[in-house]
């Protein structure tokens, strides 16, 4: 098996790093597990059609291209959950604040949203292809308006080097790849499920117009989210959302 390689491509400003990462795999001119970083986005996308504002220069924007076709499609969410807790295991090194994994893959710390996550697959009929792993973590960031968010500066008290950072991130996400490789999908279930937000606790859950109050019970292997309140239910990725 090639290894994953550290090359990071530095832009100051694009679109969309997920855009220009995804353009390198369209041009046969991706290598497994290198990174395309931005000082700034000019339309930095989130998950389900959002868009990522971020200050150039203060944050992490990187999408990381890694090769998927060892693994399953079944396996999507065991890719989203590696993704989570590497940046949950970075926030740590970085910080030693207490962290959680908000389904499905939003990381917090206090509360705050510190970074989000939007994986973008290349998929050929039942073969997996490529996985563009793009991450918005706020680094030096101090003022966010009136949104619920949070930075490892305004954490810390601390400044980052942004590059570090993604170095560090980089390294972490390859080794739970290579986890994931070796089959330790378990481990990374059991982690995964450890570290959710409000786990055991009620919650606001918004399904479509309606919200109401159930208890977080975990999630199962295909990224659904269990809860418990009258009935025990599942809920599919994209179908319902966790109010803070
Ligand atoms: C979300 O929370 O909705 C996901 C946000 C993902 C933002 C990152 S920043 C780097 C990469 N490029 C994008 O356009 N989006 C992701």
């Amino acid at each position: 098996m090639a290894g994953l390689t550290k090359k990071i491509i530095i832009l100051n400003s694009v679109d969309s790093t997920n855009n220009y990462a995804m353009g390198l795999v369209k041009k046969g001119e991706a290598a497994d597990g290198q990174a395309v970083f931005a000082m700034e986005q000019t339309i930095g996308r989130g998950r389900q059609g959002r868009h990522w504002i971020s200050e150039p220069g203060a944050n992490l924007q990187i999408s990381y291209i890694i090769s998927m076709e060892w693994a399953s499609m079944r396996d999507q969410f065991f890719l989203s959950m590696a993704v989570s807790l590497s940046v949950a295991e970075l926030i740590m090194h970085c910080s030693k604040s207490e962290v959680f994994v908000k389904w499905p893959n939003d990381v917090i710390i206090n509360d705050k949203k510190a970074a989000g996550i939007l994986i973008e697959n290349v998929i050929h009929g039942s073969l997996w292809q490529w996985a563009v792993i793009g991450i918005g973590l706020n680094v030096n960031q101090k003022k966010f308006g009136n949104i619920k968010a949070t930075s490892l500066a305004i954490e810390t008290q601390k400044e980052f080097d942004v590059f570090e950072v993604a170095r560090q991130l980089q390294t972490i996400l390859h080794q739970n790849i290579r986890d994931m490789k070796k089959g330790l999908n378990s481990k990374l279930m059991k982690s995964y499920n450890q570290m959710l937000y409000k786990r055991n606790q009620k919650v606001k859950l918004k399904v479509g117009n309606r919200v109401f109050e159930t208890v977080v019970i975990g999630v199962t292997e295909d990224g659904r989210l269990k809860t418990q309140d009258v009935f025990e239910q599942e809920w599919d990725l994209d179908t319902a959302s966790i109010r803070y």
